[in-house]
């Protein structure tokens, strides 16, 4: 079992009431270990990159990629383009053998939008790929993605309802409170999220694919561990596990997860670097940081997704 498109994991999704954890890997050790979390787990699930991490992989090095996945993958995986910025690159992504990819046109006003995001739809479905497209803001920075607070804006759910019947995509991302990196709330402020509109978005387009994205928890053991070692994250706060839960019997199908990973990573590279000062042979402190990646997948689609053993399904 490996590569697949996310129609089918999102189908399934949304009839279990789980979502399907989109996983942002920036590099081949990253990819490694989230799979072996899904393997670990029996989760279906997908392997997310940004273009920033396109290039920090090397777009040449596309083929290793999907090879890891063939060869070490024993759950359905979908190989996705996170944020295609421009139609080129995710018609490039198409070709070079992703099975999903994202158009995210949302800065663009909203006939744009649909110009881009309909024109990624017609191609990659020639090829079985499947498209998510974006309405609304959602604020933070993440890699190239950088939206100020002040433009951001919640998804109109009329919006909503037009935007996905003209563009025919597979999976929309909205903006309900969401924000991309590890400080989505002021310190001191009460995490929120806009389940009304959710609600009003899903009741509208039922049995639609939603998406959360900027939708890591930012769990505070391992922001602690970070602090610990000389880390300095002292006002991180993320989106609390339980209404992320919420989310997945409401009709979010995928959830989107990069900081996550990218603190437990950084966390325990840090204890790794302190234990053990004077070994300099790099793969053992690497190793160590991927290990963290992988518990904190596992983390995740028991905590949030409620994806465990959900592979299974896909075998009848
Ligand atoms: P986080 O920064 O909350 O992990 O969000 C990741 C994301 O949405 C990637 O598209």
């Amino acid at each position: 079992m490996s590569f697949t498109n996310t129609s089918t994991m999102f189908k399934k999704a949304l009839k279990g009431k789980y979502a399907i954890g989109a996983f942002n890997i920036d590099d081949l050790n990253g990819l490694r270990a989230v799979i072996k979390g899904l393997n670990n787990k029996q989760s279906p699930g997908i392997i997310a990159i940004t273009s920033g991490s396109l290039n920090f992989i090397g777009i040449d090095y596309i083929e290793e990629v999907k090879s890891i996945i063939e060869k070490e993958s024993l759950v359905p995986i979908a190989l996705h383009l996170d944020h295609g910025k421009s139609v080129e690159l995710c018609k490039q992504c198409v070709d070079l053998g992703f099975t999903s990819v994202m158009i995210d046109a949302s800065s663009h006003d909203f006939e744009e939008n649909i110009r881009q995001t309909k024109e990624v739809v017609e191609y990659a479905h020639k090829h079985n790929v499947t498209v998510e497209g974006e309405l609304g803001a959602i604020a933070g920075i993440e890699d190239d993605v950088n939206v100020e607070d002040k433009y951001g804006q919640f998804t109109h759910p009329d919006q909503a309802v037009e935007f996905v019947e003209k563009t025919n995509i597979d999976s929309l991302a909205i903006a309900i409170g969401t924000a991309h990196g590890a400080y989505k709330f002021k310190e001191g402020q009460k995490p929120q999220l806009r389940f009304d509109i959710l609600d009003e978005i899903t009741s509208l387009l039922p049995d639609f694919p939603i998406v959360l994205h900027g939708a890591s928890s930012v769990p505070k053991d391992s922001v602690d561990l970070l602090n610990q070692y000389g880390g300095n994250m002292k006002a991180a706060q993320g989106i609390p596990e339980e209404m992320l839960r919420l989310a997945t019997t409401k009709g979010v199908a995928k959830i989107n997860i990069a900081s996550d990973l990218r603190i437990a990573f950084t966390a325990a590279l840090r204890k790794s670097l302190h234990d053990e000062p004077a070994v300099f042979d790099y793969k053992i402190h690497i190793g160590k940081a991927t290990e963290a990646i992988t518990a904190a997948v596992e983390r995740e689609i028991e905590q949030v997704l409620g994806s465990k053993d959900r592979a299974l399904d896909f075998k009848n």
